[in-house]
């Protein structure tokens, strides 16, 4: 047992009560983040005059030399510390004495949790971004390749009209670039750094908040010290955007499971991101998006599982809050594994356009457009959609499509259907007519294409700039 707050204890802890007060084997994982902190720290104190400018420089070097063992291996992070921030600590004052000692001054480990959380989350949410903006690309990309690939568009999963796989995608693309301005709406919130605010009081220590502030890459310091130490509202709202990335994810994957089906076969799923049955040789199992499809459950078992630790804690700090972690960091890599997966995935989907564009010409899909045909010749709609429900009837009492039906077939139903109607309800006219913005024709996707051109171009910025997020206050 090796921990931080012996002095005013008479007993030893019950080895089952450390065990279960424990944080190594889970907050190790933010080791780095910790190290990064504690050196702004002390830079900080040495020019507030609270530590001597050889204390600061013992002290950097002393933890710069354990992060360099940590990373290279030859140091492990021992269980038998309490936490991540015990172990650097000792293994401080094991490695450079007295010094060390000196690290934990005007600070307390319930800020030090908050910051380290923080420069965690913020790390993955841009880890996180990073992976998204490689899925939006491959939607772009997709869309380019796609303008005039037709299938059918579905509502209740019958097909209702045709679409093209532009469109299709275009959807999700959609739902993506939400996704992306949902994270950076995250990071502008979050960005404010809570060191300083001690166990929950500030410190009676001059210390400069900005300047820690700055050179973590906050915005600026946090303005409540009792809010800074319990405040996982942007953890909270990460997870919850995560959610809707996999619940994105997961629409997704179930409808490449069903494209992908035998009675469908819009798609071939590369063999790359497909797996075989131990008993069927025929098999050919579209794993990979039914997993994703599955883990979604835990994201938003992480989202649920913080909403309800959070929501009888009085201010400020409280043991709950180190259940902030296990279930948050589990969400943070598989979003980027699913991210990263559904990526390769679909960037190897062979579309099979000659089934999709049979499938489209099936089932009626331009029955609105024959419609639509009535109405242009001065029909009211309500007793054109009445006419084409008759049409309906007779093709299917005969087995038949509406482009089969010969023009005596169609005047005995109506009058007003002339040679044109062919032309009116072909597969190519009801997709290529439907050209206003956001429709699937290819003009309105092209448009399309062309504002996501740009979309993009901004968001490479962001990804390579620093002007990430807005900030809540300057
Ligand atoms: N392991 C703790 C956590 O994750 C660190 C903060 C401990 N603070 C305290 N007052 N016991 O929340």
């Amino acid at each position: 047992m090796a921990q931080l707050w012996g002095g005013r204890f008479t007993k030893e802890t019950d080895q089952l009560v450390y065990n279960f007060n424990a944080s190594i084997t889970f907050d190790r994982k933010f080791y780095r983040q910790d190290m990064e902190g504690s050196i702004a720290h002390v830079k900080m104190l040495a020019a507030a005059g609270i530590l001597t400018g050889e204390e600061r420089d013992l002290i950097i070097e002393g933890i710069q030399g354990i992060l360099h063992d940590v990373e290279e291996g030859t140091l492990e992070i021992s269980d038998t510390f309490e936490d991540i921030h015990s172990f650097v600590e000792a293994t401080l004052i094991d490695r450079i004495g007295d010094a060390g000692k000196k690290l934990h001054t005007g600070r307390s480990r319930n800020d030090q949790v908050a910051l380290d959380m923080k420069l965690y989350t913020r790390d993955e949410l841009m880890a996180i971004r990073r992976e998204l903006l490689e899925l939006i690309k491959t939607c772009h990309q997709l869309m380019k390749d796609h303008v005039d690939t037709a299938m059918p568009g579905f509502t209740h999963l019958q097909k209702a009209q045709p679409v093209t796989l532009a469109h299709h995608i275009g959807a999700y693309m959609e739902m993506f670039k939400r996704d992306h301005s949902r994270l950076n709406d995250i990071y502008g919130r979050m960005n404010y750094c809570p060191l300083g605010s001690g166990a929950l009081a500030g410190t009676t220590y001059p210390l400069d908040r900005e300047m820690t502030a700055s050179l973590l890459g906050f915005y600026g310091p946090t303005l409540n010290s009792m809010d800074s130490v319990s405040d996982r509202d942007y953890v909270i709202e990460l997870l919850s955007a995560l959610s809707i990335i996999m619940m994105h994810l997961s629409r997704f994957c179930e409808e490449i499971i069903i494209w992908n089906s035998n009675e469908y076969r819009f798609i071939e799923i590369d063999d790359a991101y497909s797996t075989g049955s131990s008993i069927m040789p025929q098999k050919k199992n579209p794993d990979i998006a039914e997993l994703v499809r599955g883990k979604t459950g835990r994201v938003y078992g992480a989202l649920n599982s913080l909403l309800t630790t959070m929501k009888g804690i009085p201010l400020a700090y409280n043991k709950d809050m180190q259940e902030d972690k296990e279930l948050t960091f589990d969400a943070y890599d598989t979003v980027k594994g699913c991210l990263a997966l559904f990526n390769g995935m679909l960037k190897t989907i062979t579309f099979r356009k000659d089934i999709m564009a049979q499938s489209a010409r099936n089932g009626f899909t331009n029955a609105t457009d024959a419609a639509d045909y009535l109405v242009n010749h001065g029909v009211p709609f309500r007793d054109a959609h009445s006419i084409v429900g008759q049409l309906v009837l007779y093709c299917l009492d005969r087995q038949i499509s509406l482009d089969e039906m010969s023009l005596p077939e169609y005047q005995a139903i109506s009058p007003v259907f002339g040679e044109d109607i062919y032309e009116a309800i072909s597969l190519r006219t009801c997709i290529d007519k439907r050209n206003t913005i956001g429709a699937p024709g290819p003009e309105a996707i092209r448009k399309v294409i062309a504002i996501n051109d740009q979309w993009l171009e901004k968001a490479d910025l962001v990804e390579h700039g620093d002007s990430l997020g807005t900030p809540l206050y300057e």
